[in-house]
């Protein structure tokens, strides 16, 4: 099962806590409101800049609904409160604190712990 394997390769155990915080880019280089995608280990890494919130949010850029790295052009957005990217291609919707699937029966996404310093954008890695 191809699928499975490249859903699993974004699986991330946080128990332990980050071990590497991987310098993205700058903060300047990301959209207001907007999200990019950048690349970690052969991972691609989907990092939105909530400017409205005042927020910063990082998962992976793997839609799990037809396996399409789109999710850093998704719209993001709030329910009840709660971040969210909307996938481009057909709407599903995902939690950007918790990477669960809001308004489907779909797989969850990684999401990843996000820091910014002296105007650049990290992102929290287990490995
Ligand atoms: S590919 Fe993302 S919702 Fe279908």
């Amino acid at each position: 099962m191809e699928i499975v394997k490249e859903l699993k390769t974004y699986t991330e155990d946080n128990t332990n806590g980050v071990k590497i915080w991987f310098k993205a880019a700058r903060v300047i280089d990301f959209p207001e409101n907007g999200g990019a995608c950048v690349k970690y280990k052969g991972l691609q890494i989907a990092v939105f800049n909530f400017s409205r919130r005042k927020e910063w949010y990082a998962c992976q850029n793997l839609c799990p609904h037809k396996m399409q790295m789109v999710l850093s052009r998704g719209m993001i957005g709030s329910t009840t409160g709660e971040p969210k990217v909307a996938c481009p291609f057909h709407k599903k919707t995902f939690s950007l604190q918790t990477g669960n699937c809001l308004n489907a029966e779909e797989e969850n996404i990684s999401i990843f712990p996000v820091k910014v310093e002296d105007g650049f954008v990290y992102i929290g890695f287990t490995r």
